[in-house]
C-alpha cells in the first residue's frame, strides 16, 4: 500500500486542506501566535575575537533560551548553497524516484517518509522529509541517500566535514560552561561515536497555513542540533508561554538544545521547544542535523555533577531506548 506524501495532498489542494490536517484551536497557528512580533533569540557572532565572551552567550543562551543562532560560524556559504540545492532537486523528482528512499516498515528512522512521531488526535503534519546519518563512516547508509542529483553525495559529504569544526567548538563551549573539562562534554554524549543525522524536512504550499502544522511542537531528542533552512519563514518557538515566529537571518546556523544536553547537564541547558508553521505560495524547507549518541550508548546526569546537594533529576539510559520512548509515548 503505498503511504500518501503531503507533497501529492498539496498539489491537490486547492483553497481547502483535508480535515486531519486542520489542527485544534489550542494548536492553530492563526490563534495561538503571537502576531507582528518576530523573536530575536540570541545570534552569536562565533568569530569575535572575544572568546570569553562567544562562550559566555553560548553558556547563557543554552541555559536561558536552549536556543540560538551563529553566525560567522565558518562553513562557507557554498557548502551551505549546494546542501540546500541537491536537497531540493531530490524533493522535486517524481514521486516514484523518490519511493525508491522510503522508509523501511519498522524502526528504521533513516529515509524518505511522512512522519516520525504519533501524534495526539491523529492529526497530520503538513510535511515531508528524508532521513539519514552524514557522519561517522561506520553509521552511513548509502541506500538512503539519493542517487539522483549525482551531485546529492558530494554535496552531503562536504556539509558533513565542514560541520566537524562548528560542532567541536559547542561541545567545548557548553563542556566548559559546566564547569567541566573542554573534551568531556563531547565524550559523555556519544565520544568518537557522536552520529550525526541530517533531516531533510519539505514543506509544501498550503492553502490554509493558518489550521495547519509543519512540525508540531517538541523538542529533539539530540544532544543539539544545527539547523539552517531556506528563506522562508516558519521556526517558532515557545517562549514565555507564546509562540512567536523566530527571526530568519542568512546563512545564520540556529541552534536547538536537544533533551540529551539537558539530561547530561542535569537541567542546567534546557532543550527548546518549537515547532514550525507552513507558507501559502511557498514551499518552506530546512536542514537539521542532530548530533546524537549512538542507540547502545549511555546517557545520564554527568557524573561530576552530582552530589548530595545536586541529586540526579534525569534517569541514566541507553540513547536508543530514550528514543523509543518518546516516540511511543512511554514516561521517561
Ligand atoms: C524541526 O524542528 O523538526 C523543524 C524545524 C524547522 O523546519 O525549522
Ligand atoms: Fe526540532
Amino acid at each position: 500500500m503505498g503511504v500518501e506524501r503531503v507533497q501529492d495532498i498539496a498539489s491537490l489542494s486547492k483553497d481547502e486542506i483535508p480535515a486531519e490536517f486542520i489542527r485544534s484551536v489550542n494548536e492553530q497557528p492563526g490563534i495561538t501566535t503571537v502576531h507582528g512580533e518576530v523573536l530575536e533569540v540570541p545570534t552569536i557572532d562565533m568569530a569575535d575575537p572575544d572568546e570569553e565572551k562567544v562562550l559566555r552567550a553560548i553558556v547563557d543562551a543554552s541555559r536561558d533560551w536552549g536556543m540560538f543562532q551563529i553566525v560567522n560560524h565558518g562553513v562557507p556559504v557554498e557548502a551551505i548553497a549546494k546542501l540546500q540545492a541537491v536537497g531540493k532537486e531530490f524533493f522535486e523528482l517524481p514521486p516514484e524516484e523518490k519511493e525508491v528512499y522510503a522508509k523501511p516498515p519498522g524502526q528504521s528512522v533513516e529515509g524518505y517518509g511522512t512522519k516520525l512521531q504519533k501524534e495526539v488526535e491523529g492529526k497530520k503534519a503538513w510535511v515531508d522529509h528524508l532521513f539519514h546519518n552524514i557522519w561517522p563512516p561506520s553509521a552511513i547508509n548509502y541506500r538512503f541517500w539519493p542517487k539522483n542529483p549525482p551531485s546529492y553525495r558530494e554535496a552531503n559529504e562536504e556539509y558533513a566535514n565542514h560541520m566537524h569544526g562548528v560542532v567541536e567548538k559547542l561541545f567545548k563551549s557548553l563542556s566548559l560552561g559546566l564547569g567541566l573539562e573542554g573534551h568531556e562534554l563531547k565524550e559523555a554524549a556519544g565520544g568518537d561515536d557522536l552520529v550525526y543525522l541530517l533531516k531533510i524536512n519539505y514543506y509544501p504550499p498550503c492553502p490554509r497555513p493558518d489550521l495547519a502544522l509543519g512540525v508540531p511542537a517538541h523538542t529533539d531528542m539530540s544532544a543539539f542540533t544545527i539547523l539552517v533552512p531556506n528563506h522562508v519563514q516558519g521556526l517558532q518557538a515557545f517562549r514565555d508561554a507564546h509562540w512567536y515566529d523566530v527571526k530568519y537571518i542568512p546563512n545564520a546556523f540556529v541552534i536547538h538544545i536537544g533533551d540529551q544536553l539537558e539530561i547530561l547537564s542535569n537541567g542546567k541547558y534546557k532543550s527548546v521547544l518549537h515547532r514550525t508553521t507552513v507558507n501559502k505560495e511557498h514551499t518552506r524547507m530546512s536542514w537539521p542535523v542532530f548530533l546524537e549518541p549512538s542507540p547502545d550508548f549511555v546517557v545520564g546526569p554527568h557524573p561530576k555533577l552530582i552530589d548530595h546537594e545536586n541529586p540526579p533529576k534525569y534517569k541514566t539510559k541507553k540513547y536508543g531506548d530514550y528514543v523509543y520512548c518518546k516516540l511511543n509515548k512511554i514516561p521517561q
